[in-house]
C-alpha cells in the first residue's frame, strides 16, 4: 500500500528519569527508516526531558488529554499544553482508559476531537473482549467504538485506528496475523461505507497487543496492517527498533 507505516510506542505509566533517559538513548541509536512513522508516548511528567533529548525523527505523543482549553479543571492537562511542549500526537480510547478509568465513547470523540482541531493526530484506539470475541462480536464492537469516534470527528486525516484486542494486550497472547488482518480489513470496509473508499484506503490501521521483536514481521505482512501499538516491548529500545524495522 502507499500508506506510511506507524509505529507507536505507549509508555503508559511507566519509567523514572533515569530509566528513561536510557530508553532514550537506546532510540536515538536505533536506524529509522525514512518510509516509517514512529511516535512514543511517555507519562505526561517525562514529555519534555523526552522532547528535548530524543532525536527529531521520532515524535512524541501523549496517552490522554482533557477534551477543551485549559482552565478551571485541576488534574487534567489540555491539548494547547501538549503542543507547547512539542507533542504530536494524542493516544485516545486505550482499553485502560476504557475499562479502568471507565472512559465513555462520548467523551473519547471529544477527547479526540478537540485535539484534532488543534492539529494534533490522534491514534484512536478499539478493541474487544475475549468474551466479546467468544461471543462473536468482535466487528460489532469495533464498529460500536468506531461510530463513537464518528460522532465528532470531522476530519480523519490525522487519525490512526489503533485495533488492539484487549485480550492481546499485555498478555503475551498476540492474535494471530489472519485474525488481525480479518478485523482490519473490516475495519477498513467500515471507513470506506461511512466515510469514503478514498479515506478508508489513506487510513492507517495499526495493531497493538503482545507485539514484539519477533512477531511483528508475520503481522507486517498482512495488506491491511500498518504498523503497531506497541506497549511493554517499547519499553526496549532494541525491540522496539526491530519493531520500527518491520516497515
Ligand atoms: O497501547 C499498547 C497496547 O496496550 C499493547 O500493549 O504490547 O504490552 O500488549 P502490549
Amino acid at each position: 500500500s502507499n500508506r506510511t507505516f506507524f509505529v507507536g510506542g505507549n509508555w503508559k505509566c511507566n519509567g523514572t528519569r533515569e530509566s528513561i533517559k536510557k530508553l532514550v538513548e537506546e532510540l536515538n541509536f536505533a536506524t529509522i527508516e525514512k518510509d516509517c512513522e514512529v511516535v512514543v508516548a511517555p507519562p505526561y511528567l517525562y514529555i519534555s526531558q523526552v522532547r528535548k533529548t530524543l532525536k527529531d525523527e521520532i515524535q512524541v505523543a501523549a496517552q490522554n488529554s482533557w477534551y477543551n482549553k485549559g482552565g478551571a479543571f485541576t488534574g487534567e492537562i489540555s491539548p494547547d499544553m501538549l503542543k507547547d511542549v512539542g507533542v504530536k500526537w494524542v493516544i485516545q480510547g486505550h482499553s485502560e482508559r476504557r475499562s479502568i478509568i471507565g472512559e465513555s465513547d462520548s467523551m473519547i470523540a471529544k477527547k479526540s476531537q478537540y485535539c484534532l482541531s488543534q492539529g494534533l493526530g490522534v491514534m484512536a484506539c478499539i478493541g474487544e473482549s475475549l468474551a466479546e470475541r467468544d461471543a462473536n462480536k468482535t466487528t460489532e464492537v469495533c464498529f460500536n467504538q468506531l461510530s463513537g469516534y464518528l460522532a465528532e470527528v470531522k476530519d480523519w486525516k490525522n487519525v490512526v485506528v489503533a485495533y488492539e484486542p484487549v485480550w492481546a494486550i499485555g498478555t503475551g497472547k498476540v492474535a494471530t496475523p489472519q485474525q488481525a488482518q480479518d478485523v482490519h480489513l473490516a475495519i477498513r470496509g467500515w471507513l470506506s461505507d461511512k466515510l469514503s473508499p478514498e479515506i478508508a484506503a489513506a487510513t492507517r490501521i495499526i495493531y497493538g497487543g503482545s507485539a514484539n521483536a519477533s512477531n511483528c514481521h508475520e503481522l507486517a505482512k498482512m495488506p491491511d496492517i500498518d504498523g503497531f501499538l506497541v506497549g511493554g516491548a517499547a519499553l526496549k529500545g532494541p525491540d522496539f527498533a526491530t519493531i520500527c524495522g518491520a516497515c
